[in-house]
Parts: C-alpha cells; structure tokens; sequence
C-alpha cells in the first residue's frame, strides 16, 4: 500500500514540475495602456486569437477581429466587448485562404481605418486542404494570406509608427523544410495529404512564419516599424479540429493533462506587441516571453530571401505556379509562333536558317 501511494505521490510530482517548468512557462504582466490605438488579430474568434483580442481591448485599443466565419465572430466581439467594457472591438471578414478576400480586407481597412498599431498574424490550420487559389492550406492560410496582408497594411503601420507586426509561429517549425520546385509546381510545400503530410506541412509553414519575419525586420531597416515572431505555448486550442477523431482524441487527453491555456498562451503575443525596449530584436523569434535562439535553417538569410520573393510579386499577388505557368505559357507561344511562321511563310526558311540552333535549343 506504502508503495503504490509513494508511487502516486512521484507521479503527481512529476506531472506538477513538468507542468510549471516544460509546459506553462513564464508570464507577461505589464500594465500599458492602448488608448488611442488600433490592433488587428487575425483568426480572433477563439483560442489564442481571442484572448489577446480580450486583453488589448481591456487596455483600451481598438481591436479589429479580422477572421472569416461572420457569425462565431460577431459572437465573439461581442462577448470580449462585454468582458472589456470596450465598445471599439469589431469584426471584419478576412478569409486568409482566399487572396482576394485579402486584398480586400485591406482596401477596406485602408479606406476605413485612420492607423494601424499592432498587426498579429495569428490565425493557423492544421488539416487537409486547399485555398481558393489552390495552395496547400497550412501553406497557403499560416504563411501567403499573412505575407500578402501584412505587405498591403504596411504603409499604414509606417504612417502610424512606431508600430509592430507580431506572427504567431510554433516551436514546430525547428523540424519544417521548404522544397522550392515542389512549391513551384504543386503550390504547396509537402506531396500529400495524410496525417503525416499535414503535420509536415504545418511545420513547413511556421518554418514560413520565422523566415517571413526574419525578411520583414530587414526590409523594415530603419524605419518605425518592427516584427517579432514567436511560440505561444503548448496551447488547448482547437487547432486540430480537421485532423483524425483518433488524433483529436488523443490530443483532447493529453492536452486536458499538460497544456495552458489559451489566456496564457497569449501572454507571449502580448510580450512581443508590448514589451518597451525590444525594437532592436526585430526580426527575432520568441518563447516563454523571451528571446529564444533558432536552428541554423531559421536564420538562414538567403532562405528567407528565396521564400520573399518566391511570395512576391512586386508587393502584389503571390502565386509562384502562376509566375511559372505563364513562363511556359510564353515559350510554347513563341514556339507556336515560330513554327506557322516558319511553314507558312516561304522566305522564313532562309530566315530561320541562320538561327536554327535557337529554333532546335526551343524543342
Ligand atoms: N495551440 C497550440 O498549441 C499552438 C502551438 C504553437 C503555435 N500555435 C499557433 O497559434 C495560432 C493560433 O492557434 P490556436 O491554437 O489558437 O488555434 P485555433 O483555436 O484553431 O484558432 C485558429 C484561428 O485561426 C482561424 N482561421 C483558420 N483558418 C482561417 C482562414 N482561412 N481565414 C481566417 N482565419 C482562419 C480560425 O477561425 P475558425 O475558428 O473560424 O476556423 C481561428 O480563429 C496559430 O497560428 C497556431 O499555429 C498554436
């Protein structure tokens, strides 16, 4: 009997130390005041979304809750406008899975909102899928709809200064990769869509997320604007919610045990959007409301320039297997050409002669 209770007795031990030093990890309190000011949070309508909306409202900022099912949303503005006391927290539909409901998300935010203060890029998937414009969905939701609306915000944070943009990435992405040519030609950064794939492509895109705000702090050199990305936590949030009922299942168990919640995993998208003397840490990435150090792939510069300009298109559309598309699209019709031109036209034989190393270099 002695046994099985000193048995129990390390068992709850053990769970207490991992809980408060692995899984719960430090706290942000700070009691800075937002009055004035203006945030947007994307994917706000629940988990940590929702508690750092609820929190920068408590402070007094006018908090946009842009995410894109309209009816959870209004219910959760309403329910943080009552819990703050704060009458400034509104909905604006945002469908990062759709770069047009990005783009006009923006053109509405820029011909309606005055200042933009704190941008955090929250919102996240875990799951199967694909976006409107057919990029794997963790790539395409996590990384492109927040790369596109961050560039498209940009002149109004710059106005607005000094002003921060805040991605919310994942220890997870320490074990992400970006296969460019796959990218390229699949739009999407893994080659399926088993459980297995969609981790995977998670992982990829937080990797995304690191690289994304690595980029921006050196574009954003010298200017009022500065980013941050970061870990919130082993959160209970209900970002598994597409995955297997098997894995969900299991999740619910072991995340009921050991994961903070989501109140406390906003505390380090608060550390990074608040915290007085960071702005020279740009660019960096943060856990337990702390700098922490990343692997050599997340701070590979060259990477996060590739995976810039492999998003971009002169600050506009992001679509890397459109960019190829009409590449190929252009050498066939110029061969096209080339071809009637050449058995149409009885001189152009005479013509083509002298260039037949670049007619055959074509096929
Ligand atoms: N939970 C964790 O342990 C953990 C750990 C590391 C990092 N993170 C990161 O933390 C962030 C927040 O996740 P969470 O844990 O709070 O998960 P969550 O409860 O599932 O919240 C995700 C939010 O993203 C929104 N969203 C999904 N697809 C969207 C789209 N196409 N357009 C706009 N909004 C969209 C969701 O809206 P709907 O509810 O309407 O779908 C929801 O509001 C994510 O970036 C996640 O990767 C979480």
């Amino acid at each position: 009997m002695s046994v099985l209770l000193c048995f129990a007795a390390a068992l709850v031990f053990l769970y207490v130390i991992l809980y408060y030093v692995v899984f719960r990890g430090t706290g942000f309190s700070n009691s800075v005041r937002l009055d004035g000011k203006t945030a947007i949070v994307t994917g706000s309508n629940t988990g940590t979304g929702k508690a750092t909306a609820l929190d920068l409202a408590k402070r007094g900022a006018r908090v946009i809750l842009a995410c894109h099912n309209r009816e959870k949303s209004e219910a959760a503005a309403f329910d943080i406008r009552r819990e703050s006391g704060n009458n400034q927290v509104v909905f604006m539909q945002l469908n990062l899975a759709s770069l047009k409901s990005v783009s006009n998300f923006a053109e509405t935010f820029m011909n309606t909102e005055p200042r933009l203060d704190i941008l955090i890029n929250n919102a996240g998937v875990l799951g199967p899928g694909h976006t409107e414009d057919g990029f794997g969905l963790a790539f395409g939701v996590n990384h492109l709809g927040h790369f596109l609306l961050t560039n498209l915000l940009l002149e109004r944070m710059q106005q607005s200064g000094p002003s921060r943009v805040v991605t919310v990435a994942a220890r997870l992405h320490c074990i992400g990769n970006i296969d460019f040519p796959h990218l390229a030609s699949k739009k999407d950064l893994v080659s399926g869509q088993s459980v297995w794939h969609n981790l995977q492509a998670y992982c990829n895109s937080k990797l995304c997320n690191v690289l994304f705000t690595r980029q921006l702090a050196n574009r954003l050199d010298g200017t009022s604007v500065t980013c941050y990305s970061l870990h919130p936590g082993v959160v209970y949030t209900k970002i598994g919610r597409s995955t297997s009922w098997w894995l969900q299942l299991l999740f619910t168990l072991f995340a009921k045990l050991f994961f903070i919640d989501p109140e406390r995993g906003s505390h380090t998208i608060l550390y990074c959007s608040l915290q007085e003397g960071i702005e020279p840490l740009s660019g960096r990435y943060f856990s337990d409301c702390a700098l922490q150090e990343v692997g050599a792939k997340a701070r590979d510069d060259a990477l996060a320039k590739k995976l810039w300009e492999g998003s971009d298109i002169e600050g506009g559309a992001c679509d890397i297997g459109f960019i190829i598309h009409c590449i190929k699209s252009l050498v066939k019709t110029m061969y096209d050409c080339i071809c009637v031109l050449y058995l149409s036209f009885p001189f152009s034989f005479l013509l083509f002669k002298k260039n037949k190393k670049f007619y055959f270099s074509i096929h």
